[in-house]
């Protein structure tokens, strides 16, 4: 079988969740992706994750251990990939991963990566026990 020229380039791990383009709107005044922006996508596609485990609403309670290794151009289209890494009576932990593709070198780079944490919330927005 003939090898893919990107088969020794690493992959995004998890499930893919969401798939955005970065445009205009999402810059400074120095035409750079805000930060903010990206945590913004993340959230998100976080969140859609954790949703399901939880059966219901979710808040986000904390964001650990985010990165930005690449910057994102105006027109990149952004993945953003998750993994449920661990459950707890109400929280849930979901990395995100953010990968970007170069659709010339036909290569994909990761850009941001992080953990986020949310917890199931009632109506009341009470913790609730995860169902
Ligand atoms: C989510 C919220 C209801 C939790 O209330 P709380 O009093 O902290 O709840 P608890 O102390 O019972 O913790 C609930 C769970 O969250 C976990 N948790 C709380 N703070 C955490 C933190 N900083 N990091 C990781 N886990 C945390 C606890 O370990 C616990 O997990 P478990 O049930 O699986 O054992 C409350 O913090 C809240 O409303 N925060 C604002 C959420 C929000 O508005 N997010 C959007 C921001 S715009």
């Amino acid at each position: 079988m003939e090898t893919l020229k990107t088969d020794h380039l690493p992959h995004p791990e998890g499930e893919l969740t969401l798939r955005v383009q970065a445009m205009p709107r999402d810059t400074n005044p120095d035409n750079d992706i805000f930060g903010g922006w990206v945590v913004s996508q993340m959230d998100l596609a976080a969140e859609m994750s954790a949703r399901q485990v939880a059966h219901g609403r979710v808040a986000t309670v904390a964001i650990d251990k985010l990165v930005f290794m690449r910057p994102i151009e105006v027109g990149d289209v952004v993945s953003f990939y998750t993994i449920v890494s661990d459950t707890g009576r109400s929280s849930i932990q979901v990395q995100v991963e953010a990968w970007t593709r170069n659709p010339v070198a036909d290569e994909e780079h990761k850009v941001t990566e992080g953990n986020f944490v949310f917890v199931a919330i009632d109506d009341n927005r009470r913790t609730r026990k995860i169902i």
